[in-house]
């Protein structure tokens, strides 16, 4: 039975240790925290492992699952590839969604296998989180052969693995920021700008909520540029240019977005063909494109 350590098994360490001991009958070794107490936790949450508090008493193991907090991933690679307990061929991965694999590169300098293994989810506690990790796509990059079994590890939970460039990592962190974090900021957005004209934030919810559903709905169904409507997709060249006007009076901040936002607008509305040649140069100027 492969062996699996965990260094820093906490929200995500810990279901994802649970399910792998569980489902794929790894063999939980050591579970390192920097408590004990803390450690004993994640290994009776985990049903296994010898819990420890020092990178000393760890003992070697086939798979290493580093899920430290971001910050101390790289300290956590320099301190194992101090150790002498790093052989070829085993393998290490994080769980991290913005820094690479390649942060645990003194651990492949001694010869061993590293990958990243991000689960696009949101894990606040730990049985839920092991209750609804099917169906969690799960982004992998590093070494190809480490890959490889992670991938086929994520299949088995019962997860979507899908692969990403080691070198865009950042990029595509950055996508599920706009998607997710920034969706909130617009909506924000939308809720003091609905204020401002008078609108109470409950009556602004039921509004919204139906308003942006139904876009979101629109967009996933026949894909950005069929999905836009609006000013920018009519070329409602007044409109937009008096939306400018106002908001650079009321929020210069929010004229600066809605002018960056409408330069993808525009270029979905070139794409969808809703604008004349005209219209698309009018607009280009008065965005700043
Ligand atoms: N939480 C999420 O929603 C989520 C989603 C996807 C990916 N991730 C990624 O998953 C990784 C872990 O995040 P998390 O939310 O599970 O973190 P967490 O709940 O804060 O757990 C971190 C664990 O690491 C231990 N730890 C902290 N510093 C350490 C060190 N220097 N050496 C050894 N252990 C250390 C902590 O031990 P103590 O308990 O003793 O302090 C704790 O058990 C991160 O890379 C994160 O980006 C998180």
């Amino acid at each position: 039975m492969p062996s699996l350590n965990v260094i820093g098994a906490g929200q995500v360490g810990q279901p994802l240790a649970r399910l792998l001991a569980e489902k794929l009958h790894l063999d939980i070794h050591c579970v390192l925290n920097r408590s004990i107490e803390s450690a004993q936790r994640a290994c009776d949450f985990i049903g296994a492992g010898k819990p420890i508090d020092s990178f000393t008493a760890l003992s070697p193991a086939d798979y290493t699952l580093i899920t430290t907090p971001d910050y101390a991933l790289q300290r956590t690679a320099e301190i194992l590839a101090k150790s002498q307990k790093i052989k070829k061929n085993m393998i290490f991965f994080q769980c991290s969604g913005s820094i690479p694999s390649s942060a645990l590169h003194e651990i492949k300098n001694k010869g061993a296998l590293i990958a990243s293994f991000h689960p696009i989810k949101s894990f606040v506690d730990t049985q839920r989180s092991l209750n609804t990790f099917e169906g969690t796509y799960c982004a992998l990059e590093g070494d190809q052969k480490a890959c490889k079994i992670l991938e086929g590890w994520a299949i088995k939970l019962g997860a979507n693995p899908f692969y990403i460039q080691t070198d865009k990592k950042l990029i595509y962190h950055s996508s599920l920021v706009f998607a997710c974090n920034y969706l909130i900021s617009l909506a924000e957005i939308a809720f003091l700008s609905l204020e401002e004209a008078g609108v109470s934030r409950d009556i602004s919810k039921s509004l919204l909520q139906p308003f942006m559903e139904n876009t979101l709905t629109q967009l996933f169904e026949k894909d950005t540029a069929k999905a836009l409507s609006g000013p920018i997709a009519r070329g409602e060249i007044d409109v937009v240019q008096s939306e400018i006007n106002v908001l650079t009076i009321w929020r210069p901040n929010f004229a600066t977005l809605y002018k960056s936002l409408g330069e993808i607008a525009l270029t979905l509305a070139e794409k969808k063909g809703s604008l004349t040649t005209q219209d698309a140069h009018r607009l280009k100027q008065i965005l700043g494109a």
